[in-house]
């Protein structure tokens, strides 16, 4: 992930804005740079590779100034050179960028022809050549930022020095977090507390659709209709290197609305958003050669696994034979060593995975690993390396692992049919189109569910048991909800098939037992409703997560219907992940249990 930090004051700023992003090193990068203003001159060093190379850089070229902003990259548009290392520089106006500005291509269009020249392949620059021409064209700085955030589309965080400016940084916050330091005489801008730990633990975290305004005397934060909004200064305890909760209760809770930033950084590692298409890293698995797919994990990293089945099935025509890890490396299943095999998992040091893994390899097959931890074990013992961008993981209960494996899988899946023929490239540009809609998507979706799904929980919190129900690649989500529920709340509950409800599981059906029933308004929805009736007819309490056009064709009573925007079933898991994710959090935090550490339960299970 991507790291901003801003520093506006009195004080010398380049070695101190460096020192800083040494602190967001842990989130992942592959460049960096810093620009100051001095005397009326805007100016930036910038290098590839790690920090060490811009303190080189700044040593051998110093850059004065008392105001700067600072920036450690993870390519999504772009190769990780120094060219499109940030701060991106036009005519007077400096900006650092975490996330992605969606609609950056149509807007590149438009300033080009209107004459604007590009020097970098990134969506970064578009933000600053619009600032610089909305400041020609007679607005001043506050008007022209607040233009440009009218202008673009995407989950990002920005900070933005202009020239003539040199008392004043702006920022703004839609998505990735962005938190503003209090100081004596100064101000600071950090992607979280950890950053500005050496400089000060006063934090106010800017929300979703706010924008800020720094100078050395304070800060003025504004709303999106331009007005002045009023967030919590706090004191923040985070030590200087221990992974940040920001200004949530949990990791768990901070992981989930880390989502939208975090997918948005996997998703640009596999997606090309110049082109529209997918552009898989090179691997030695050739997708187009292959007869088959096996794929092995465990727990949630499993219930990604048998979404990514339905994935490489329907798009890419690929027959995936898939089982839980501890089942898989003792059913001497007979693969073709001309087969591939994915293995995913987060901490990429599951035992019974690495030894389904040491059977396949054992079998011939070439070997992938879908994991979060690029140098643990079933990494180093695959021929191909997929990671999953997502960051520390710190809470036992795994969401921003689970959906940024699932945007993997699905880049995987949508470039294995491109590669096979199996799907036109129109169709890939459509899909490819949904994935990087995927997490403004979102963050909206975090932020308009949030109190219903606390209110809901405590409802939840009082049940026994509970049943969650799915039909296509929602049925795996019903299990990996149901897996959620248990592990932090204890409360039993179980994931089915819908259309298994009558081979048993109905029942159970009775007042005592809610229902949680996943379903989009897809091919399935109709069979869907059937069950629905069936838990109805006998007493049974539904909880119903769908989407508009779901909750429009639906004359169900239920206990309450989550509404989600309507979105393509390919980013319908990842987007219904946010309600089941947060049911499990609220319920496990009404129940009083240790949500980040729930009991008996480890991070990684490194034994059998
Ligand atoms: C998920 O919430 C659990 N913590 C657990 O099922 C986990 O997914 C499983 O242990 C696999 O871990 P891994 O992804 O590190 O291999």
């Amino acid at each position: 992930m991507c790291g901003i930090v801003g520093i506006v004051g009195v004080e010398p700023v380049s070695e101190r804005l460096v020192e800083a992003l040494k602190r967001l090193e842990y989130r992942g990068y592959d460049s960096a740079g810093v620009a100051t203003i001095h005397d009326g001159r805007l100016d930036r060093r910038r290098a590839e590779g790690k920090l060490v190379n811009l303190d080189i850089r700044l040593r051998g070229e110093p850059l004065p100034g008392t105001i700067g902003i600072a920036h450690t990259r993870w390519a999504t548009h772009g190769a990780p050179t120094e060219n499109n290392a940030h701060p991106h520089f036009t005519d007077g106006v400096a900006v650092v960028h975490n996330g992605i500005i969606e609609n950056f291509s149509e807007i590149k269009d438009e300033l080009i022809a209107d004459g604007a020249t590009f020097a970098t392949q990134t969506d970064t620059e578009v933000v600053a050549q619009l600032l610089a021409k909305l400041i020609r064209e007679g607005m001043d700085e506050r008007e022209a930022m607040r233009a440009m955030l009218k202008r673009v589309t995407g989950a990002y965080a920005l900070a933005v020095m202009f020239r003539e400016r040199p008392d004043m940084i702006m920022a703004a916050r839609s998505g990735p977090p962005l938190a503003v330091g209090h100081g004596r005489g100064e101000m600071f801008l950090g992607s979280d507390a950890i950053a500005l730990s050496p400089f000060t633990n006063e934090i106010t975290y800017l929300v979703d659709g706010d924008w800020a305004i720094l100078t050395p005397a304070g800060v003025e934060i504004l709303g999106h209709d331009g007005h002045p909004v009023k967030r919590q200064r706090q004191v923040s305890h985070a030590a200087a290197y221990m992974v940040d909760k920001g200004n949530h209760r949990h990791f768990m809770e901070k992981e989930i609305y880390e989502q939208p930033e975090v997918i948005s950084h996997a998703l640009g590692h596999y997606v090309d958003f110049l082109d529209g298409r997918v552009s898989l890293p090179d691997s030695a698995i050739d997708f187009s050669a292959i007869p088959s797919l096996a794929i092995s994990a465990c727990g949630t990293a499993y219930l990604a696994g048998l979404i990514g089945k339905y994935w490489f099935e329907r798009y890419a025509r690929l027959p995936v034979e898939i089982d839980v890890a501890s089942e898989f490396r003792y059913r001497e299943i007979p693969l073709s060593p001309k087969a591939a095999a994915l293995f995913i998992s987060q901490s990429g040091e599951t035992a019974d995975t690495l030894a389904s893994l040491r059977y396949c390899k054992d079998l011939g097959l070439k070997i992938g690993a879908v994991v979060n931890v690029r140098e643990s074990s079933i990494a180093r013992e695959a021929d191909a390396v997929f990671p999953i961008l997502a960051g520390p993981e710190i809470g036992v209960a795994s969401t921003k692992a689970f959906t940024c494996q699932l945007g993997v899988l699905a880049a995987l899946a949508v470039g294995a049919g491109r590669a096979r023929g199996t799907i036109s490239a129109e169709e890939e540009k459509a899909l490819v189109r949904h994935l990087i809609e995927m997490p403004r998507i979102m963050s909206q979706v975090l932020n308009a569910i949030q109190p219903v799904m606390e209110t809901l929980s405590r409802d939840l919190s009082k049940c026994r048991d509970v049943l969650y129900l799915g039909r296509g690649t929602s049925f795996p989500l019903a299990m990996e909800g149901a897996l959620k529920l248990k592990e932090i709340s204890y409360i039993h509950a179980e994931g089915y098939a819908a259309g298994e409800l009558k081979h048993g599981p109905i029942a159970l059906i009775d007042e005592n037992m809610p229902v949680i029933v996943i379903a989009p308004h897809d091919r399935f929805f109709e069979k869907t409703i059937s069950n629905m009736q069936e838990v109805a007819a006998r007493g049974g309490r539904i909880i119903f997560i769908t989407d508009e056009a779901g909750a429009a064709a639906s004359k169900l009573e239920t206990m309450a219907t989550i509404v989600l925007p309507n979105v393509d079933e390919l980013i319908a898991p990842m987007i219904y992940s946010i309600p089941i994710q947060l049911l499990a959090y609220h319920t496990a935090v009404f129940m009083g249990t240790d949500v980040d550490q729930p009991r008996n339960l480890a991070k990684s299970v490194t034994v059998e």
